[in-house]
């Protein structure tokens, strides 16, 4: 993860590549289908075998012969860019708990041996998380995951969410080092980019009971707007914008709500940053073909930021926006205005404590940091969908290891906790201290 916060950042407002749109079809399969083969909630429908020229033939007859019954009409089918607007995916939900997080937490509770704060440890595996799938040999779990909540739907009689963040995007990661990822564009990591974001697709295909939430490759976007000069990020960035589209064209096709990553006040919310960001954000929504479940942005992902500061800690100084809500409220109608009406989320799960930066730019295993505010979709604001923990706090930011290769510098900073795993490695020392420092406490 990559979060810079200068305001001198800003180094290029460059458009992304333009790439041609593929053609939609009103129907699945047929020659020259590319798309899904499966029909996902009645929305596309098998007409001939030549989509879009309408000359058809029998050499390939496609998936069945017969019509699919066509309820596209349904103006609130997922998968439709048109029809009223889904709305907030929140309300009326319980938000389910991952079972990874919540053995991650137990585990480490057993293993703190003052029983008040084992005891405050173990509330934490209640508390909803995003599940990331930063790595395709995870994908199948999703699979056991939505079985689970949907068992949970038919017992509780609830409907239930289900909180992921997608991020495997080619060369991942572009500005820094510790969290590289597994593709590289330069070894077909496009392609195989694509291929995980399907298979995701398959399991969420087989579970339209489910309503799915996802965050949408953390710091990638970001990266565009302040990054460009930096080779790596330059040399991704037409791979960030195809890979960024085909994921929500995808996952709008099942009604995943989506939000994708803005970065933080400290980056994204330099003023300088809103216009250039806004530009690259409706550029990717409308290219999409403005996708009617890419409901907005995720912000703060695995970031420090308080929601509401009463005053400015002096690390964010002399940014006017400096904290969440006051660079989404800033961020929303420059959005709105590029053709982007976007609601938001925010991750407070590591946000209890301010002031524990001498850089905003900070963004590796903050020392004195804390667990914060509860999920919850009280959030004071109506550009707010809701407050959410995303990234699942006692998971490492990057290893303090500089022999290792994916140390960054910014894991060995003099703020940063000492003793540092692996990025997304479970890091005991640094949960222990987001639990003591718990604001509201556990
Ligand atoms: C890591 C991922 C991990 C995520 C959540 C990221 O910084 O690169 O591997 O899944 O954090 O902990």
């Amino acid at each position: 993860m990559f979060k810079l916060a200068t305001f001198a950042a800003l180094t290029a407002a460059v458009p992304l590549l333009a790439s041609a749109q593929s053609a939609t079809w009103g129907q699945c399969g047929g020659n020259g289908w590319s798309g899904f083969t499966r029909v996902y909630f009645g929305h596309c429908t098998y007409v001939n075998d030549w989509p879009g020229t309408g000359s058809g033939t029998t050499s390939n007859p496609g998936p069945g012969t017969t019509t699919v019954p066509d309820v596209s009409t349904t103006s609130d089918e997922p998968g439709t860019t048109e029809g009223p607007d889904p709305g907030n995916p929140y309300p009326g939900y319980d938000v389910w708990l991952t079972p990874y997080y919540a053995s991650e937490v137990s585990a480490a509770a057993a293993a703190i041996t003052d029983p008040a704060l084992a005891a405050k440890a173990l509330k934490v595996a209640e508390i909803p998380t995003f599940t990331w799938f930063d790595v395709v040999a995870k994908v199948p779990t999703l699979d056991a995951y939505l079985a689970d909540a949907k068992a949970q739907q038919e017992e509780t009689g609830r409907k239930v969410l289900v909180q992921i963040v997608v991020y495997n995007l080619p060369d991942r990661d572009c500005a820094a080092k510790a969290s590289h990822g597994e593709f590289i564009i330069a070894d077909g990591g496009l392609a195989k980019y694509k291929n995980y974001v399907d298979q995701i697709a398959a399991i969420i295909a087989k579970y339209p009971e489910i309503r799915v939430v996802a965050v949408i490759e953390p710091d990638s976007l970001a990266n565009m707007v302040t990054n460009m000069g930096v080779p790596k990020c330059a040399g991704a960035a037409a791979a960030y914008k195809e890979g960024t589209i085909y994921t929500v064209k995808a996952l709008n096709e099942l009604g995943v709500f989506m939000y994708m990553d803005g970065g933080h006040a400290g980056w994204i919310g330099w003023p300088a940053n809103l216009e250039p960001a806004a530009d690259i954000y409706a550029e990717i929504y409308n290219e999409a073909g403005k996708p009617r479940y890419l409901r907005g942005i995720a912000t703060n992902v695995s970031n420090y930021n308080a929601l509401r500061a009463s005053s400015p800690d002096p690390a964010t100084v002399p940014n006017p926006n400096y904290d969440e809500a006051r660079y989404i409220e800033a961020f929303a109608p420059i959005l709105a205005a590029a053709g982007f009406p976007a609601k938001f989320i925010v991750d407070q799960g590591r946000s209890g404590v301010q002031g524990i930066r001498t850089v905003w730019g900070h963004w590796c295993n903050v020392k004195g940091a804390g667990f914060g505010t509860r999920p919850t979709g009280e959030t004071g604001s109506a550009d707010i969908d809701q407050i959410v923990w995303i990234k699942p706090g006692g998971e490492g930011d990057g290893t303090s290891d500089s022999t290792a290769d994916r140390y960054d510098e910014s894991c060995g900073v003099d703020t940063a906790h000492e003793n540092a795993p692996e990025a997304g490695a479970w890091f005991q020392a640094y949960f222990e201290m987001l639990v003591k420092n718990a604001n509201p406490t556990l």
